[in-house]
């Protein structure tokens, strides 16, 4: 049996990681969840809100699920999100949106791979005041995490075969962060003659997809602007609810949804629980267990194919435990 680590998470979080243990419990890969809790909800009960013990079963465990975490704004403690991502070098941040059965958007054919750097960019934190009414914040891109995360796009795209990978920038303004960003994926497309190549501005990138998202196929790009392009991906395809992902680091991976903690459904048993669930899939693909998470997608697409429990965010009224049942009812049905 397989120990990983599980932080429930805030809001909406408790409700969609149950799903998920639920669902991967019905493929019958055996998995014992150690649970810990991050942020306020640990603050509360142990002063830190990144306890060591979290750090240290995340080490022994080297693979982790999380539910979203709340962040305040403006003010407060600093994201729990980021300082995972920073402790782990979790560095590629994988994201695969796809048109899902009956869900209804303009947008038909995308099938994109956005993978954001995770770990520097304009998310380092490192921000202070100049003098009164002046502020600054520090962006950071090095060399070695450009070329680490073009690699991994490269590989992904050459591994699940794909055709081509943009690389999305701002480098006509930011010449040398963005400027040696690009010159570093440039480095490492020059080794794969058999994967197209093209770089776009990242401001055209948002108009390009809401287009023609169907040009585009996986997306490399630093860490800010993979977090906003991947919202406005998942709002192509029927929204947050559907969006999974992965932090990936060397010996260490963090799956986790694309959305955070909703605190506006929270608590109502109405959140899409699909998000963490496609995050699981991907967990049991890492883990090598790849018929396991077939089985997850080939499930939740059945559900959704159906139409019949769908939740409030992609046109029905069930709640959060009666889809989950269904995909539940579904892995069982294929098992
Ligand atoms: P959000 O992703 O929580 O919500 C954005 C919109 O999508 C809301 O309308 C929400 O109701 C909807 N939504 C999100 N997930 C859904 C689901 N599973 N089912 C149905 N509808 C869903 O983003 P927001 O409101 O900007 O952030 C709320 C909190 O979450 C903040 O404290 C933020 O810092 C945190 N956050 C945490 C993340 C993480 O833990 N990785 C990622 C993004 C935000």
């Amino acid at each position: 049996m397989r120990t990983i680590t599980l932080i429930p998470g805030d809001g909406i979080g408790v409700e969609v990681t149950n799903s998920v243990k639920r669902v991967v419990e019905a493929t019958n890969v055996e998995i014992y969840w150690e649970i810990i809790d991050a942020g306020e909800k640990a603050f509360g009960a142990t002063g830190e809100y990144m306890p060591q013990k979290l750090i240290d079963s995340i080490y022994k465990n080297k693979i982790a699920f999380k539910g979203p975490l709340t962040t305040p704004i403006g003010e407060g403690f600093r994201s729990i999100n980021v300082a995972l991502r920073k402790e782990f070098n979790t560095y590629a941040n994988i994201r695969p949106v796809k048109n899902m059965p009956n869900i209804k958007t303009p947008f038909n054919n995308v099938d994109l791979v956005i993978i954001r750097e995770n770990s520097e960019g304009l998310y380092t934190g490192i921000e202070h005041v100049v003098t009164h009414g002046v502020t600054e914040a520090i962006k950071v891109i090095t060399r070695d995490a450009s070329l680490k995360i073009a690699k991994h796009a490269f590989e992904y795209a050459r591994f699940h075969n794909r055709k081509k990978v943009t690389a999305v920038h701002k480098a006509n303004i930011m010449k040398i962060t963005d400027g040696l960003f690009l010159e570093s994926v440039r480095e490492i497309a020059s080794d794969y003659d058999d994967i197209e190549y093209e770089e776009i501005i990242v401001d055209n990138m948002a108009m390009q997809l809401v287009m023609y998202p169907e040009k585009y196929d996986v997306l490399v790009m630093p860490n800010l602007y993979g977090d906003i392009i991947s919202d406005l991906a998942a709002g192509l395809v029927g929204g947050l609810g559907l969006i999974p992902s992965g932090n990936i680091g060397d010996d260490i991976a963090i799956f986790e949804a694309v959305h955070g903690s909703a605190p506006l459904i929270a608590g109502k048993n109405m959140a899409n629980p699909i998000a963490c669930i496609l995050s699981s899939a991907m967990m049991l693909d890492y883990m090598n267990e790849k018929p396991a998470g077939d089985l997850i997608r080939k499930a939740v697409f059945t559900v959704l194919k159906e139409g019949k429990c769908l939740t409030n965010d992609i046109g029905g009224n069930a709640s959060t435990d009666e889809i989950t049942d269904a995909i539940c009812n579904a892995i069982k049905k294929y098992i």
